[in-house]
């Protein structure tokens, strides 16, 4: 893989056959800091190979945690050496999570010194949540936008902390943070994503002592001894919804496989309310959309409604399909960025602040476009398989940061992709 790499796309054809779901990107990003906490040795499987997963190990060995690759999916890390130590905004802008280091380096050393966070470009993206939360827990905090964010603690003190707005960063942040307080927290308003209770999970592997996780309501009595665990990180759903939305709309039939269908129930239901059949089994599903599919009108929301980073596919399915359309965004200010890349390909999309209406046309036509981010730089994939022609996708360096062997698994599904490298120059024509 080279910065600079672009996927080339020969559309038009169904996908089928099976896919393999790797492990969730956003549980891992919490669950590798959150071996800070057990001071001991942790082995973690179904570690998805994605670069933010690189990144976070990488920062880990900064910080002097010894990480050692078993197998590709598998990672022992031990963290009894670790320093804290500020962590620069060289590694802290390369990825949204590594705000979770300033939970868990609290909780751990009472201390952290940890640069501000970078990640995907949908507008402004506060943290005040998290550092109410840590206030609240007893910490003192020093923050400016952009700047080194220190936080120190002369001991943690469990509390009441209520969150003004639902957000998945906070509830993680405050939970690592609060394993470590004395007596009782409580978490109202929690996020309740699948991600936030697999990290719960681990933590009570570790040794914590977490209820609720799932709920709006997250009890922690903290200052459990923590020590190293073997853990297995659960599926990712965002990465299974993408390979869902891509059978539908390129009129498919796709087995996903290694899922927890019940993560995806508000994707399954808009699928099947476009006429998209989807058959359930528990850790698979299988999709296929034989007939032409019907509109829908969609709302992103935190769990267990419409998941926002699976918005931008949806849009691409609902820009091929019957009739009108809507998609309102109700999570982040500015996450349509994507659509002027499909108005290229001849959707019919207009978009008003956080609301998109959606005309179906008959088809998409070749383009080449670029990923604006994670989420959109998958559905410009999607876009390219269900478009006439051939589309190159450039920008792909953020696909690459959430999305394990993506062009190995679309090949798999027969899908004429491939990835091209800017050097040596060579015709980029798709195979
Ligand atoms: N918010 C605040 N204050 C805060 C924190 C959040 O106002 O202190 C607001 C945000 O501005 C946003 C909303 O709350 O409007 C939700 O933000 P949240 O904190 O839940 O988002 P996040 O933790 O920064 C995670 C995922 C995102 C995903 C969102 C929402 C990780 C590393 N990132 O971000 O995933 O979109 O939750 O589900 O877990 C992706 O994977 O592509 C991705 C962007």
């Amino acid at each position: 893989m080279h910065s600079g790499d672009i996927f080339v796309i020969q559309g038009g054809k169904p996908l089928r056959g099976s896919v393999t779901i790797s492990g969730a990107k956003n549980a891992a990003v919490a669950i590798l800091p959150a071996t800070i906490l057990a001071q001991g040795v942790c082995v973690i499987e179904n570690v998805p190979q994605i670069s933010d997963v690189q990144i976070m190990l990488e920062i880990l060995q900064y910080l002097g945690a010894e990480v050692k690759s078993l197998n590709p999916h598998k990672y022992q890390i031990d963290t009894t050496h670790l320093r804290s130590q500020t962590v620069p905004q060289e590694m802290t802008k390369l990825l949204r999570a590594s705000y979770y280091l300033i939970g868990a380096m609290l909780g751990r050393f009472g201390s952290a010194k940890v640069a501000s966070p970078g990640g995907c470009d949908f507008g402004i993206r506060p943290i005040d949540q998290h550092l109410k939360g840590f206030e609240l827990l007893g910490a003192e905090v020093s923050y400016e936008q952009n700047a080194i964010i220190e936080i120190t603690a002369d001991k943690l003190i469990g509390s009441q902390v209520y969150f003004d707005k639902v957000s998945v960063g906070a509830t993680i942040n405050v939970m690592l943070a609060a394993v470590k307080a004395e007596g009782l927290t409580v978490i109202e308003n929690a996020a309740k994503e699948p991600h936030v209770v697999d990290l719960a999970n681990f933590l009570n592997m570790m040794g914590a002592d977490i209820w609720g996780a799932g709920t709006d309501t997250i009890k922690i009595r903290g200052n459990k001894p923590m020590r190293g665990c073997d853990y297995t990180i659960i599926p990712d759903q965002i990465e299974a919804g993408t390979y869902m939305i891509a059978a539908a709309a390129t009129h498919g039939d796709v087995k996903v496989k290694n899922i927890i269908s019940k993560h995806l129930e508000s994707l399954t239901a808009k699928l099947k309310e476009c006429g998209v059949q989807v058959e359930d089994g528990g850790d698979w599903c299988k999709v296929s959309a034989p007939n032409p599919f019907a509109g829908s009108h969609i709302k992103t929301g935190p769990h267990p409604g419409f998941p926002t980073d699976l918005q931008p596919q949806m849009t691409v399915l609902l820009s091929i399909a019957s009739g009108n359309s809507s998609v309102t965004e109700g999570v982040w200010d500015n996450r349509f960025k994507y659509v002027g890349q499909l108005l290229l390909m001849g959707a019919d999309i207009s978009v008003n602040g956080q609301f998109a209406s959606i005309e179906g046309v008959d088809a998409l036509r070749s383009a080449t476009i670029h990923a604006d981010d994670l989420r959109a730089g998958a559905a410009m994939i999607i876009a390219g398989l269900v478009a006439q022609g051939v589309t190159r996708v450039e920008k792909v360096d953020h696909i690459d940061r959430g999305y394990e062997d993506v062009v190995e698994k679309f090949r798999k599904l027969g899908a004429r992709i491939k990835r091209v490298s800017p050097e040596p120059a060579r015709a980029a024509s798709a195979g």
